[in-house]
């Protein structure tokens, strides 16, 4: 029965463990290796930034910001919209009142500034000012006939300059922070386009469920700067087939879309029209689709609603409305993903969930996910890193959902063992963390040869071989428990006898196979049956 500690993992994050943990490290290291043959090297950001940076970029009105942004809190905000209310309510009206209210903000801040939590540059010689006035402040409103007016003005005008800092938010994505790292670290000066990849968690506060966390991890690449050709669209669709393909993952199915840029003549215009065409009909959709109709009816497309499916084929299709010069370029897409060989599939309805795209727009969906089956999403962004105060840049990216791909390679391993009719724990014996070094128990009996087991342990790991070395001396049978129980192949044993004539044995524990081998045989012996068979 598994233990209940105390404390749980917040709900939405989870423990990511041994071995599968291997498999992890397998993903991401292929990420490197693919990433990195197309040039892309890696930017490793803050896991959190200002709220206002995922705001101005994915989107004020989207789910991702208006609700899932695990938000730090401001101090004193609270306080702050109290003093606000009481001053819109009315319901306060004497000088002695605010003078109080105001005050204790004040002394409170100057508490803040010492921890360190409100910025020290803007308000510290605010606050030493308030400290200098603070006793006379305080005989002023134990007495009754003060006259409270200059105190009232000077704390007013105090805490209306207070600078409570900026808010911060857990990151949801990666995008936002790699273009404003392109802008802080002047990468337009660098060789256009910048190509840059990243790996790392990210944080939303979504009904978790299988494939979705609030803590889940991202495998992204973004090309900013140079040009928008859509060779360029191509080549980073090209770059993540290429590396689902080296993963040996099957089924997945490619989705791509353009949704035009953002003007009249182009994605506005058939918004519009979209719009117009839904209100017709707006008493057919459920309640979501409705509300969405009125605020964001590009949103109504993702409805997974059943009822809803006839309705929306029936809409006005957003390639159809797009600008001339959006069609060429998602033409000429479709002409360079045919040039690679990569195998798509049009879909109108693929309009994503940020604020910041334009033109190509993609998603990747994979096998045995259930309803959440977007491996990956990703699209053109141009006038993002404008948008955020650098110079007009042209963008494109995706994310990958890390550990929806484990999940995902996970039950592709599960179904082909269950297919050769082999019963292995799918789960964490996938065939990816299976080419380890074999694991070698060195059962090492009486007291004069441990120092031979460490030092044989040694000289195994630095040849790269997993070794357990037991802390205290154990019987010959237990130690093979021992052995047999940790996963070993072999265990090495050496007795008193093994360690004075410098003939070590080598037991095989699957076969039970013994070789006597001089010591500085060992590891020529281990590698050659590395070579000679499947270990
Ligand atoms: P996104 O579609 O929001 O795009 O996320 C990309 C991928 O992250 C999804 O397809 C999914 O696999 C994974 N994902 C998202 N939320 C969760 C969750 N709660 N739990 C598990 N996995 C999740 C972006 O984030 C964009 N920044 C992608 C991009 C980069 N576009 C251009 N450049």
């Amino acid at each position: 029965m598994a233990n209940r500690s105390r404390f749980q993992a917040v709900r939405g994050t989870r423990d990511l463990l041994p071995p599968e943990t291997a498999l992890w490290n397998h993903v991401e290291s292929t990420a490197r290796k693919v990433f990195g043959t197309y040039n892309f090297g890696e930017i490793r950001t803050p896991e959190f930034e200002a709220r206002d940076l995922f705001a101005r970029s994915v989107g004020d009105e989207t789910d991702i910001v208006s609700k899932e942004m695990y938000l730090f809190e401001i101090p004193l905000s609270d306080y702050l919209s109290y003093i606000e209310g009481i001053e819109l309510s009315g319901i306060a009206t004497t000088d002695a009142t605010f003078v109080v209210l105001y005050f204790k903000f004040c002394v409170e801040a100057s508490e803040e500034l010492k921890k360190g939590r409100i910025p020290s540059s803007s308000n510290k010689e605010l606050l030493e000012k308030f400290q200098s006035r603070r006793e006379e402040i305080r005989s002023q409103l134990i007495d009754s006939h003060a006259d409270l007016k200059d105190s009232l003005e000077f704390l007013r005008e105090t805490i209306r300059k207070i600078d409570l800092g900026e808010q911060l938010a857990l990151r949801p994505e990666g995008t936002a922070s790699v273009c404003r790292a392109y802008i802080e670290n002047s990468l337009q000066q660098l060789p256009q386009p910048v190509k840059l990849y990243y790996i790392g968690p990210m944080f939303r506060r979504e009904r978790p469920q299988k494939g979705r966390y609030r803590q889940f991890y991202q495998i992204g690449a973004e090309v900013l700067g140079g040009q928008d050709s859509p060779a360029i669209d191509a080549e980073v669709i090209e770059m993540l087939m290429t590396f689902f393909d080296k993963l040996n993952l099957k089924g997945l199915e490619l989705d791509i879309n353009s949704i035009g840029h953002k003007d009249k003549t182009c994605r506005l215009g058939y918004i519009e029209k979209l719009r117009e065409a839904l209100l017709k009909i707006s008493a057919r959709f459920g309640e979501d689709s409705a509300r969405r109709i009125a605020t964001n009816p590009l949103r109504v497309l993702d409805s997974k609603a059943p009822n809803e499916q006839p309705l929306i084929e029936t809409l006005p299709k957003i390639t159809d409305y797009i600008c001339d010069a959006c069609k060429a370029h998602y033409e000429a897409l479709k002409i360079q993903l045919r040039l690679r060989g990569i195998l798509y599939r049009e879909n109108w309805r693929l309009v994503r969930g940020l604020d910041y795209y334009m033109r190509t727009t993609f998603e990747i969906t994979a096998k045995g996910l259930g309803s959440q089956n977007a491996v990956c999403g990703g699209g053109r962004y141009d006038g993002l890193v404008e948008e955020l105060g650098g110079p007009p840049t042209k963008g494109i990216g995706f994310a990958i959902g890390e550990d929806r791909l484990i999940l995902s390679l996970q039950e592709q391993a599960r179904e082909a063992a269950e297919a050769q009719g082999t019963a292995t724990e799918a789960t964490n014996q996938s065939p990816l963390t299976a080419k380890q070094p074999p694991l070698i128990f060195i059962a090492w009996m009486g007291h004069n040869t441990y120092a031979t087991a460490v030092r044989a342990a040694k000289d195994l790991r630095n040849a790269g071989f997993p070794v357990e070395v037991p802390p205290n001396e154990l019987k010959f049978g237990k130690a093979l428990g021992q052995a047999d129980k940790l996963g070993a192949q072999f265990a090495l044993i050496l007795g008193e006898n093994e360690v004075s004539e410098g003939m070590w044995t080598l037991k095989n524990l699957s076969d039970g196979a013994q070789v006597k081998l001089p010591e500085p045989e060992l590891i020529d012996h281990l590698r050659n049956l590395g070579s000679t068979q499947r270990l």
